[in-house]
């Protein structure tokens, strides 16, 4: 029996950063994120549950691309409880982002978040399952996506999701994100995420290495204390429009503290470049001659995401085209925002 799914998942920024992990992807501190909507990965899934032996085809672009192959794999073995389907079955994936291979955009949170909704509605249809995977199966899904690569488990949900135990958020959980959207105002509805692409070769250390690093860390307790507080604080902030300066001050703080840990272990290691820290100074500059809220973050890596409400998005723009173009790779930037969350594509 052949079955098929077919997804778009976006990526996700986190604000509150997810760094250090225990067992099976759990994550030692609480993180929050906003959910892009140009940043995003299509995949289509096809399935052979009764194939003669089970088989992996990993395609990019409808191009074959065997060195995913191990990686997914053992995401497989990981989930195999979930879908036990999995161990007998011939799996065929061809998916493609909309960011461009190899710009520096992380693409786990992404194309994990899709794999996890096309195994799952694939699932729906081998067990007769007519919930829909979402928002019905959203916690699941989101499980699923969180054993593929922890962030992922953020993208399931539109404009932002919160993941991590914490005792200031009621249902919170390591397990799953929960969505995020209800308790957000609207200016955060409205955020624009402009990702300056200051160098697009392969980071040096993965994140899967970085969270690693955490549990030689001595300040590693500190951090977790210090995400906890921050998640709670952000919260709060992010219910009115009121404490936007709060909101600046505290996104930045997380993404130099992402950068810091990396430096002081005991094997530091360095992801900025010198124009990520020349983009932050014109940054600084132009916010203190315009008073315009915008701000940045940082992944593990060295581009610059420029965070600012919609009302500001001529004078972000502006500004960006004449003062930090010119220190991106190649003058790239991608151009996203907050994001409506995973779509499921009809199948032609
Ligand atoms: C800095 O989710 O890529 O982007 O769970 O090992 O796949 P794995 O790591 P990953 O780590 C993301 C780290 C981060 C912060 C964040 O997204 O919260």
């Amino acid at each position: 029996m052949i079955l098929q799914s077919a997804w778009r998942s976006p990526s996700n920024i986190a604000l509150v950063k997810y760094w250090g992990k225990h067992g099976i992807q759990l994550p030692r501190n609480p993180s929050l994120s906003f959910t892009l909507q140009e940043s995003h990965t299509t995949m289509k899934m096809v399935v052979d549950i009764h194939a003669t032996s089970p088989s992996l085809v990993v395609m990019y672009d409808g191009q074959p691309r065997p060195q995913f192959e191990p990686k997914i794999k053992s995401f497989f073995t990981r989930i195999h409880s979930y879908f036990p389907w999995l161990s007998k079955a011939a799996v065929t994936i061809d998916s493609v982002n909309t960011f461009p291979y190899g710009a520096g955009i992380a693409s786990s949170a992404s194309a994990m978040s899709a794999m996890a909704l096309c195994l799952t509605e694939i699932d729906g249809l081998i067990h007769d399952n007519q919930n829909p995977v979402l928002p019905l199966r959203a916690s699941f899904v989101s499980t699923i996506a969180r054993m593929g690569s922890g962030s992922a488990a953020r993208s399931v949900f539109p404009l932002a999701a919160l993941w991590g135990a914490t005792p200031s958020v009621e249902n919170s959980s390591d397990e799953y994100a929960i969505p995020w959207n209800d308790q957000i105002d609207s200016i955060y509805k409205s955020f624009h995420d402009t990702i300056l692409i200051i160098s697009s070769t392969e980071k040096s250390v993965s994140s899967t290495a970085g969270h690693e690093l955490m549990n030689d860390l001595v300040y590693a307790d500190v951090r977790y204390s210090e995400a906890h507080k921050n998640v709670a604080c952000l919260t709060e902030i992010m219910r009115t429009s009121d404490h936007i300066d709060a909101f600046i001050a505290l996104c930045e703080s997380e993404a130099l503290q992402l950068h810091a840990l990396m430096m002081s272990g005991p094997q530091p290691y360095i992801l900025i470049e010198p124009n990520t820290i020349a983009v932050i100074r014109k940054l600084w500059q132009f916010r203190n001659e315009t008073s315009i809220p915008v701000c940045f973050t940082l992944d593990a890596g060295p581009n610059v995401h420029v965070l600012y409400p919609h009302d500001y998005h001529v004078d972000v723009m502006t500004f960006i085209k004449s003062e930090l173009q010119q220190l991106c790779s190649n003058g790239l930037f991608i151009e996203d925002c907050t994001g409506a969350g995973p779509q499921k594509i009809e199948s032609t």
